[in-house]
């Protein structure tokens, strides 16, 4: 296949370039290495894609309406919208990036699908679109109209960008709502990384809700395997929201008790109140992914974490 994936110098879209290159499919790779986080890590993932012949990088922007040009003569059989602007907390102070990146850049992607008679569109949503709903576990049945961040108002946005175009112009869209990833690679403005960093450093971490938070952390090769099943999916359906979550929601306070054992460190920890923007607890209805993604989140924090402090201690050199 010729895929065209967005975001691949960011985590999620890194992991899911790589696995696409190793089964030989062509990716075209899309990012336009802003730097919300820090570059040099973005630069790395890429440099790590760019070792495939069959990987090709784009430095551009999603809203881009050039892209259409820049594709017109390529051959591309499925679209992974990855890129975002990210982050509930950012959303407060710069709200236009969410806007241009997550809704402009997906109309723009779907008219790219249009334009070229793309039949399959796979993007990323969030568990942020469940705002405050209080029924557990999320269902992709509940209904989602109450976000309490502007992050989660432009990914709801952008569901219903995808809602319109699968109808209007017969592209199979499938949207996957990611639950707190978390792995080798990460990013840097998550909490997995930020705990780490700041243990190692001896500074002290910001515990939310003093520490009564619960997060439905998942690693990265669980949901590189739920994309993967989307994109194997042969269903019927014009639109279809999936969860990829653990389904297995951690206690923060268990969580960091992980993280100061895997590093032998004891975190100095700060209790503060919840952020605005923020919810105290997420957990993932899978139901439906398992039957039809074949989604098998196989992969507890006890097995992770160590992974993702492995991996955090090689690239910054810590011994
Ligand atoms: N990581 C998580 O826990 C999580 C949870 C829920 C949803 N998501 C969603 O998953 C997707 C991937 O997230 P991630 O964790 O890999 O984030 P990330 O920030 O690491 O990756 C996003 C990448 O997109 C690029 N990008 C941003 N705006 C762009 C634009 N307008 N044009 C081109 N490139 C642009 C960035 O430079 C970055 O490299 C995003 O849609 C995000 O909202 C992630």
């Amino acid at each position: 296949m010729n895929i065209l994936i967005t975001g691949v110098a960011g985590f999620i879209g890194f992991h899911t370039s790589l696995l696409f290159l190793k089964k030989k499919n062509i990716v075209f790779g899309i990012d336009d290495v802003n730097s919300y986080y820090d570059v040099k890590l973005k630069k790395d993932r890429l440099s790590q894609l760019k070792k495939f012949p069959n990987f090709t990088f784009f430095k551009k922007k999603i809203e881009d309406m050039n892209l259409i040009n820049l594709f017109s003569n390529k051959s591309i059989d499925l679209i992974i919208n990855l890129a975002a602007q990210a982050g509930v907390r950012h959303s407060l102070k710069n709200p236009y990036s969410y806007i241009n990146s997550n809704v402009l850049g997906q109309v723009n992607l779907l008219e790219l699908a249009k334009k070229l008679k793309i039949k399959k569109y796979i993007y990323a949503s969030s568990s942020s679109v469940y705002g405050g709903n209080k029924v557990m576990p999320f269902s992709p049945k509940q209904r989602v109209d109450n976000p309490i961040s502007l992050y989660a108002a432009s990914k709801k946005s952008s569901e219903l960008v995808a809602e319109c175009y699968s109808h209007l112009f017969d592209i199979q869209c499938i949207g996957l709502r990611f639950f707190t990833v978390y792995g080798p690679w990460g990013r840097p403005d998550m909490a997995t990384f930020i705990f780490t960093k700041n243990i190692i450093e001896k500074k002290k971490i910001d515990v939310f809700n003093f520490g009564d938070m619960r997060r439905d952390f998942t690693y990265i090769d669980d949901i590189v395997n739920g994309i993967f099943g989307a994109v194997k999916l042969k269903k019927d359906f014009n639109h279809k929201i999936y969860n990829l979550g653990n389904s297995n929601p951690e206690i923060l306070k268990d969580f960091i008790k992980l993280i100061e054992e895997n590093l032998k460190i004891k975190a100095k920890k700060k209790l503060v109140k919840i952020q605005p923007g923020d919810v105290p607890k997420t957990f993932a209805d899978i139901l439906e992914s398992k039957k039809d993604l074949k989604f098998n989140p196989k992969t507890k924090i006890e097995v992770g974490i160590p992974k993702f402090i492995k991996w955090y201690k090689e690239y910054y050199n810590i011994q």
